[in-house]
């Protein structure tokens, strides 16, 4: 199986919808990659492997480290690795020269940036320079101190006009899809009819163009799990009960048994 490309998504507007995920390591991305079109390296890697209270502290390094394991992790998912917090917001140049590491480093296909009108500039800079970038707008988690907090965005008309202007301006400015977080329904709805790119939603709307998840809160391994996820397993509770038995196993001297111990050869 070839890998996908991001023309094949864009080409997805409309059509069938984007399964995306996101993967940290080589060896998840080898158990999502079939089943899935996009792996997205993100920044919720802070918080759900490093255990940082937000987004905000995730560093250029950590994102190009675990965006190469999930390359050589999978061959058939396009995949993506977001820019972290101050590494792309000062200007289209800087943002030029993080994303130009990344795509160097780990040989992803493109790039996400969170913001709206503020960051059209660095999307059609980056987009015209051969680095594919896929918008992030509604709630973003890099703006947690000036949102106040990670609730629902698009509650007032206002806000909601101002979202959907964002995602339009992302979109005009040449990003080839467009994560939309954390919006009231209607809100997501609206862009995915306006803009011409995939939209793929978060909290967001069975209408847009594909869904993403973090993968260990749909698989029940996170500890805080926001409302607009489903918990399609309990890992957690099933390594609990795995390690409490080798514990037990342990203390009990019944581990190893006969099968795990070299004998001489007979
Ligand atoms: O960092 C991340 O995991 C993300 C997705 C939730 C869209 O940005
Ligand atoms: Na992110």
């Amino acid at each position: 199986m070839k890998r996908l490309t991001i023309p094949a998504i864009q080409a997805r507007k409309g059509g069938e919808p984007i399964v995306m995920l996101t993967a940290y390591t080589a060896r998840m991305a080898q158990l999502l990659d079939p089943h899935c079109d996009v792996l997205l390296v993100g920044d919720s890697l802070g918080q759900v492997i490093y255990g940082l209270p937000s987004t905000l502290a995730v560093t250029l390094d950590a994102m190009c480290a675990h965006g190469a394991a999930v390359v050589r992790g999978s061959y058939h998912s396009v995949v993506l690795v977001d820019l972290p917090f101050g590494s792309y917001e000062a200007s289209p140049e800087q943002a030029f020269a993080s994303a130009a590491r990344v795509m160097a480093e780990t040989g992803a296909a493109g790039v996400k940036l969170e913001g709206g009108a503020a960051m059209a500039a660095t999307v059609a800079f980056l987009s015209q320079r051969g680095i594919p970038v896929c918008g992030h707008v509604g709630l973003t988690p890099q703006a947690v101190n000036a949102l106040g907090g990670y609730g629902a965005r698009g509650r007032s008309a206002a806000e909601a006009a101002k979202i959907e202007a964002d995602a339009r301006a992302i979109a005009d400015a040449g990003a080839f899809a467009l994560v939309v977080e954390g919006v009231l329904e209607p809100v997501a709805q609206a862009i995915t009819a306006a803009v011409a790119c995939p939209v793929i939603g978060i909290g967001a709307a069975a209408a847009c163009d594909g869904q993403v998840l973090v993968t260990e809160d749909m698989l029940g391994l996170f500890e805080r799990t926001p409302r607009f996820v489903k918990t399609y397993d309990d890992l957690a509770g099933r390594i609990s009960a795995a390690v409490a038995t080798y514990a037990e196993e342990v203390r009990a001297r019944t581990f190893p048994g006969d099968d795990q111990v070299y004998r001489a050869k007979a």
